[in-house]
């Protein structure tokens, strides 16, 4: 539409892989916090998403649950992504959650870079994790493919620097923009109901930029966004592409993986969203 506005984007990066692989630990490492520790069981049932500033570069991540049960978050996160780190334990192997986002990948069409974590366990075998991936069609660059395999260790932050600079590599060959000055569009990457605030819904912005006050429309709900925080929540006033923000003033909760856009008014969005559930 407006091809002469568009200028670099940053790259949406989502983790995945199986459970307990080490996921939320490498995201932890990147971004030098500890959101693994208080996660219940240490397991992750939600798609965190939270934008990391490297240089003068910027990278939004999205975290995904490795559990079994969430098929459909890791499938949603494969289709909002520009690249995928596929996290292998080094000392486990490709694991049936390692194959379910392999095959996310392909069916999205998203390059995958392969992140093989805990090199610093005993157990750990680099040759065993490419030899099983080349079974999936995964052939390391130096066993003479073209994945990028990145030896790593969340614990030890060994590799993670090298990591970065494949997904900024790869993400510059994308050659990824957006237009900043149009109206926002996105997806929503989670939404609940919360008992002070109403509707919370995490909306990634992929076009545009989002102000608060904004009227959206969003699946078959709708509002005008009373409130917008940043990752750190922060409360903010505006959002640009690629970038994740939560905001308050949904009339109900959306749906994981709908659609937003911002229309002109309050009552447009309100009509509209009616006009859908008519349907
Ligand atoms: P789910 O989100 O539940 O699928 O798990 P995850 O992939 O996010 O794994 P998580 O980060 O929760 O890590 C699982 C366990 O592995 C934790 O006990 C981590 O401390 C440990 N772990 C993660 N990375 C490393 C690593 O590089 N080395 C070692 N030794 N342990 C690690
Ligand atoms: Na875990
Ligand atoms: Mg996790």
């Amino acid at each position: 539409d407006d091809d002469a506005n568009k200028v670099k984007r940053p790259p949406i990066i989502t983790v995945m892989g199986h459970v307990d692989h080490g996921k939320t630990s490498l995201l932890d490492a990147i971004r030098k916090s500890r959101v693994t520790s208080s996660e219940a069981g240490g397991i992750t049932q939600h798609i965190g998403a939270y934008t990391v500033r490297l240089n003068d570069e910027k990278i939004t991540f999205l975290d995904t649950p490795g559990h079994e049960a969430f098929t459909a978050m890791r499938a949603r996160g494969a289709q909002i992504t520009d690249i995928v780190i596929l996290v292998v334990a080094a000392d486990d192997g490709i694991m049936p959650q390692t194959v379910e986002a392999i095959n996310h990948c392909k069916a999205a069409n998203v390059p995958v870079i392969v992140a093989i974590n805990k090199i610093d366990r005993p157990g750990a075998n680099i040759d065993r994790v490419k030899q099983e991936l080349t079974e999936y069609g995964l052939v390391a660059e130096d066993w003479g493919g073209d994945t990028i395999c990145v030896p790593v260790s969340a614990k030890t932050h060994e590799g993670i620097d090298n990591l970065l600079e494949m997904v900024l590599l790869t993400a510059e060959m994308l050659e990824l923009k957006a237009n900043p000055s149009r109206k926002a569009n996105g997806t929503v990457v989670e939404a609940q109901l919360d008992k002070g605030r109403g509707a919370v819904a995490t909306l990634l912005v992929q076009n545009g930029t989002l102000h608060s006050g904004d009227s959206i429309i969003v699946g078959s709900t709708y509002g005008r966004i009373r409130a917008m925080f940043s990752d750190s929540h922060k409360k903010i006033k505006n959002a640009g592409p690629s970038i994740p923000v939560e905001i308050l003033g949904l009339s109900e909760v959306p749906e994981a993986g709908d659609r937003f856009h911002v229309v002109k008014d309050e009552k447009t969005a309100r009509q509209m969203a009616e006009a859908r559930k008519q349907k």
